[in-house]
């Protein structure tokens, strides 16, 4: 293959931006590429006098040990995290998501996690990728903007992703890897305790409330949701994704509504 044609593969597959001067095998770093092929039955290297090898055994085959499947594993191990690092050391461990072998990092959270208020979207891209926060590309900053106008800024607010590594390429995250990543996201609100949640985007909003609802049809009304480990149902407001409204604009007018909605339910429980 010419270099052309395996710099076109590489876009294809989504490596589409140069993060650092050299190359990295993140099959190597993380222990998943095949060991070196070795000398079958002969121990020692080609320097070794033939008098100091032996002949050895074939070592008997491995027993297949029961792994269990990835999302099992996933459920499990957020279910353990009694704090929120524990949480982030253990997404941090966790090798059962392919996206998290092609993300250069976790991203876990942004701002106040004591706040009463988290806000939820979608995936990491290219800037949330690199940075190891959420929502600091375009759309963070359109939302910090939208958000500023309703007099809220990142200490009055948590913010997370149902999917914590980017997916390559910006693709849409496939099933799978949303039925992988929701465990965390669910034991993430649990460990929070919001008084509220706010859902970016048609992905988050159907993955938490367990829903096949459109998001124009979700949008700006509160819901209960029950989330495994919370006493009791806390109120979700279903809005359109901030990467969404940036490019429609025809949809700003319902996400300011949502915004003022938002608003509202705020000043209602300081009174
Ligand atoms: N879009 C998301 O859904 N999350 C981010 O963190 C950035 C963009």
């Amino acid at each position: 293959m010419d270099d052309f044609a395996a710099l076109r593969l590489q876009l294809e597959w989504g490596a589409d931006e140069a993060l650092e001067e050299f190359p990295v095998d993140r099959m190597v770093t993380r222990g998943l590429a095949p060991a070196p092929p070795q000398p079958i039955g002969i121990q020692g290297n080609r320097e070794t006098p033939p008098v100091a090898r032996s002949i050895v055994r074939a070592a008997p085959p491995p027993q297949p040990v029961p792994i269990a499947a990835p999302q099992a594993r996933a459920q499990d191990i957020a279910a353990a995290a009694q704090t929120l690092d524990e949480l982030r050391a253990a997404m941090q461990a966790f090798d059962g998501c392919p996206l998290s072998t092609t993300a250069t990092q976790l991203v876990f959270a942004d701002g106040n996690p004591e706040s009463g208020l988290m806000f939820v979207g979608e995936a990491p891209g290219a800037e949330e990728d690199r940075m190891g926060k959420p929502f600091v590309g375009a759309s963070g900053m359109f939302l910090d903007r939208m958000l500023a106008s309703i007099g809220l800024d990142r200490t009055q607010f948590l913010i997370t992703n149902l999917i914590p590594w980017r997916p390559p390429g910006n693709r849409n995250p496939t099933d799978s890897e949303v039925l992988l990543c929701l465990p965390f996201l669910l034991r993430h609100i649990a460990l929070v305790r919001p008084k509220r949640l706010v859902l970016m985007g048609g992905l988050a909003a159907q993955s938490v409330l367990a829903s096949k609802t459109g998001i124009t049809r979700l949008r700006g009304k509160w819901v209960e949701v029950n989330i495994p480990g919370l006493d009791g149902p806390i109120p979700a407001l279903p809005m359109l994704h901030p990467a969404y409204l940036l490019r429609n604009h025809g949809a700003k007018r319902d996400a300011w509504r949502d915004m003022l909605t938002l608003r509202r339910h705020l000043d209602s429980e300081i009174q």
